[in-house]
């Protein structure tokens, strides 16, 4: 049987926002919701203190954002980590190695659930 996990209610997660429930983070974009592993992949920052921007998952800590579909990062990390060079090439590599794990986003009457 797959673990079920209630995230909140469907008002709680108006488009554009983000949070927390286990080990997802999970999101409203444009009333498509999702939920992916909540662990940054770069420095593990809580993705669900992050943001939606332009349709991606921002991390909070230095902004790398990701295609929450495919859980690959899609913009490697910004301020001083963007002027390392390589380095965004090797986190958005890395991630299609390696992806955010992906819940499945269900609904239980007016409550979000993920398994
Ligand atoms: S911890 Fe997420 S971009 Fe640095």
């Amino acid at each position: 049987m797959t673990k079920q996990i209630k995230v909140c209610s469907v008002e709680d997660l108006p488009p554009g926002t983000v949070t927390g429930a286990g080990p997802y983070a999970v999101g409203n974009i444009d009333g498509e919701y999702f939920a992916v592993t909540r662990r940054c992949r770069h420095l593990r920052a809580d993705l669900a203190g992050g943001s939606i921007e332009n349709g991606r998952l921002v991390c909070p800590w230095h902004q790398a954002a990701y295609d929450v579909q495919s859980g690959h990062m899609v913009r490697g990390p910004q301020q001083i980590f963007a002027k390392i060079p390589g380095l965004g090439t090797v986190f958005t590599t890395l991630t299609k190695l390696w992806p955010l794990g992906r819940g499945r986003v269900t609904f239980s009457g007016d409550d979000i659930v993920v398994e």
